[in-house]
């Protein structure tokens, strides 16, 4: 059988991740990632191409023969790479892993989600959008909120245009900071603002190919970057999977309810879609509310959900691309994973780069996944603030955690800090 070339995009643990899984199937025959980072230089081969230069990557697939291009970040989909392709006589039978830039929208504009959501009867909070036209609509609606006040910039704000504000003198504010000040460029034009939800939250994943579907393992993220859940949000300091929380009960809600509603809710809307979706969900009081969806894995969610599937990552690419993903039975790894997420300090804020990482030896016991750091010569260095992911399996949280974190100890670069409370609220 003719073996597999895969081109990854992405350059952060969860393609660390991905690469690793995908360089364990037999039906691989070369891995690329562009542009990668120093882990994924040891499970494939780097390129250096910018992930929305879709000219470069269309020259680089065509001389390399690449079969199947996965797409790990959201900011190509939403900017079109899969239509890219499909549009490409030379490159339209190339299977991709991803949505088009329609299904992208449910990540690409929170007011299209809303708006998804609501047509589809999919739960979630009561909401309405403003635009800068509409402000004094806006600032009057706040009034018949309670607080907190939870305003979303429309567009994609690299994590950041999720406003969650105490009181309605702050929410007016930056309201009128978004709209009317463009406090996060184009991606604030629209507003969303939305009733806010009290409970704990979880990311549930699934694997689609628009009309069949594999429930993923699902995974808490810790998204605060002090001890407790306190301080600025980051990208996610680490991550739990299982979640305890979600028993059978609550996945069977989290199915039918969300996933199944949402492939249904694409498939009446004439929006194909192949690739991941990640459904983030607020547990309350027992019911899964659907707070935000991506259209891709989360990171670090990946770095936890990955190591428990034991099923070959490419056999499930290459299944979802060719229409039988029922054929593939799904195992997973009934233990615990947990991740830490190693970081530069002064991150999220300001932090340094170009520390050199050392601690490699020895990690038998755990998984390190490479998030931003890049190769210097004979060294590895640090090259964004989430540096080094550390995941370990065991059969309890608690010594998930404990191995995760004697393993991260062991990790060494200058100013280097991680949390050591993952998954204490679990146990
Ligand atoms: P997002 O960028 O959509 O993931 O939002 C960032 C974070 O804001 C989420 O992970 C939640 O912690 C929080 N959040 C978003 N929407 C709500 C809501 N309606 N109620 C409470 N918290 C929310
Ligand atoms: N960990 C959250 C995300 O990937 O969006």
């Amino acid at each position: 059988m003719k073996k597999t070339n895969v081109l990854l995009l992405g350059s952060g643990g969860r393609e660390h991740a991905i690469a690793w899984k995908l360089a364990q199937s037999p039906l691989l025959n070369r891995l690329f990632i562009a542009p990668g980072n120093a882990g994924t230089a040891s499970v494939g081969t780097n390129i250096p191409l910018g992930i929305i230069d879709f000219e470069s990557i269309k020259q680089f697939v065509l001389a390399n023969s690449v079969d199947l291009l996965v797409v790990g970040p959201e900011e190509p989909l939403v900017k079109g790479i899969h239509d890219f392709f499909l549009n490409d006589e030379l490159l339209k039978n190339i299977a991709v892993i991803g949505p088009q830039k329609a299904g992208a929208e449910l990540e690409g504009s929170k007011d299209f989600a809303k708006q998804f959501m609501i047509k589809h009867g999919i739960p979630t909070a009561a909401y309405q959008t403003f635009s800068a036209d509409t402000l004094s609509e806006g600032l009057a609606f706040l009034k018949t909120l309670n607080p907190p006040y939870v305003l979303k910039a429309d567009g994609l704000a690299a994590g950041k245009g999720v406003l969650i504000c105490k009181t309605i003198e702050e929410a007016r504010k930056e309201l009128t900071d978004m709209l009317a000040n463009q406090k996060f460029g184009h991606a604030s034009a629209l507003v969303v603002i939305e009733e806010f939800l009290d409970g704990i939250e979880l990311s549930a994943f699934a694997i689609t190919n628009g009309k069949q579907y594999l429930v993923l393992p699902e995974a808490k993220d810790y998204k605060r970057i002090g001890e407790g859940d306190s301080g600025p949000n980051t990208g996610g300091m680490g991550s739990i999977s299982p979640v305890p929380f979600a028993d059978t009960e609550f996945k069977y809600k989290v199915e039918e309810r969300i996933i199944k509603p949402t492939i249904e809710g694409l498939k009446k809307d004439g929006i194909p879609y192949q690739g991941f979706l990640f459904f983030g969900i607020m547990n309350v009081k027992g019911n899964p509310i659907v707070i935000e969806y991506n259209v891709r894995l989360g990171d670090p969610e990946t770095e936890s959900i990955l190591p428990r599937i034991t099923t070959d990552l490419l056999e499930i690419f290459l299944a979802t691309a060719k229409g039988c993903l029922t054929d593939i039975k799904l195992e997973i790894n009934p233990q615990t994973a947990a991740c830490v997420m190693i970081v530069s300090g002064g991150y999220p804020g300001e932090y340094v780069k170009g520390k050199t990482v050392s601690g490699f030896e020895n990690m038998n016991k755990s998984l390190v996944f490479h998030a931003g750091t890049s190769i210097d010569g004979a060294d590895v260095i640090t090259s964004g603030g989430r540096v080094i992911a550390v995941t370990s399996l065991a059969d309890s949280i608690s010594s998930a955690v404990s191995q995760t974190l004697e393993s991260a100890s062991n990790i060494k670069f200058g100013n280097s800090y991680f949390r050591t409370d993952i998954g204490r609220d679990l146990m």
